[in-house]
């Protein structure tokens, strides 16, 4: 049986890292999701090759974002709140609906993985297009998975606090250009010299894609199985674990609890993080697309819901089944981005 979408009139403050935070939206009617009609697909570029035009407008945005209200789910403080409610232990479940038994809804070290945060995404990207009036907005993801932009992306630090994309908690050192981001970073920084650190990324992302590529299991791929009445967490994939978690860790502040992207309840306060997970997002997407893998076809996965607002501040309810297909959703990524890691070399 698939994870039911949260009820939010139960939602509790967070019992994980950070205890006692309030991060639940406020509840109201629900609506199903609708695939929208597309026209055209809005394409999303890597963040190290746009130009002024594009960051002006992605600024305005975020700006506006910020701008909203306090009580508009749409305000980006609220939409980074959405990360925290469903990863710090905010959401049950009724997993027994004779014994009242309770289940935590966990987003992280599970199949719920992938398909969870390109909801997240997609919905935020939806806000911030409706906010600038250009339907054809799409998001930024950090390549990191390629030599040019194995770097902390210098939009998000041009013009430091004086830009919407700045955070304040960030590592300091990283956060310097042309620091060269190490896929495999674990708190500590290697030896290595810039090119080393490089291939070595590039090893990693071609050893973590193909091994999770041959069909065989696709537990290494998507993490495991999660149903209702499973307990939270029984597995992440390859890339969650590497390089997911590590580009969360290596930019986070190391003073401050790893704040705002090391700790889950507040990663997604720094707008770099939906630049981070637009990557893992092409992740899936190259994995299909490239290396021509199938998704899980098994209804628990499939059916599995999740609760949103959407860009006209409708509570939405979706599931996993509906995210399969970015076409649908009306978004690409720029494929003419080179691939290194798929290189034999590798
Ligand atoms: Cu929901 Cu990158 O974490």
């Amino acid at each position: 049986v698939p994870i039911p979408a949260p009820d939010l009139k139960t939602c509790v403050r967070t019992t994980e890292d950070m205890k006692g935070l309030n991060c639940c939206p406020p509840s109201t009617e629900i609506i199903n999701f609708e695939l929208p009609e597309v026209k055209t697909l809005r394409t999303r570029p890597a963040a190290h090759t746009v130009d002024q035009k594009y960051i002006e407008n992605y600024k305005t945005a975020i700006e506006l974002m910020k701008n909203l209200p306090e009580d508009d789910p749409r305000n980006f403080w609220n939409q980074a709140q959405v990360h925290c409610a469903y990863c710090e232990g905010a959401y049950y479940y009724a997993s027994n609906d004779c014994d009242g038994t309770k289940e935590e809804i966990q987003v992280h070290s599970s199949w719920l993985f992938y398909p969870f945060h390109r909801w997240y995404l997609y919905f935020y990207e939806r806000i911030l297009a409706k906010l600038i009036k250009d339907p054809n907005f799409a998001l930024p993801f950090w390549n990191w998975d390629g030599k040019d932009g194995m770097y902390l992306p210098p939009i998000f630090e041009e013009g430091r606090s004086s830009s919407p994309l700045f955070d304040h908690y960030r590592n300091a050192k990283h956060r310097k250009e042309k620091f060269v981001l190490d896929l495999n970073y674990n708190c500590t920084d290697s030896g290595k010299t810039d090119e080393e650190i490089k291939e070595d990324n590039l090893c990693t992302m071609h050893r973590q894609m193909y091994s999770a590529s041959t069909g065989k299991d696709l537990r290494l791929f998507f993490g495991h199985p999660y149903r209702k009445g499973d307990k939270p967490s029984p597995g992440a994939g390859n890339i969650e674990r590497i390089p997911h978690n590590n580009v969360h860790i290596w930019t986070g502040d190391p003073d401050w609890v790893r704040e705002d992207m090391g700790n889950l309840y507040s990663a997604a306060r720094d707008p770099i993080f939906f630049a981070h997970h637009a990557n893992v997002d092409r992740m899936w997407y190259l994995w299909k697309k490239e290396l021509h893998c199938k998704d899980i076809s098994q209804d628990d996965w499939l059916k599995a819901e999740f609760l949103f607002y959407n860009e006209n501040k409708q509570l939405v309810r979706v599931n996993v089944e509906q995210s399969l297909d970015t076409d649908k959703l009306g978004y690409k990524y720029d494929d003419d981005v080179d691939i290194e890691w798929m290189s034999n070399k590798y």
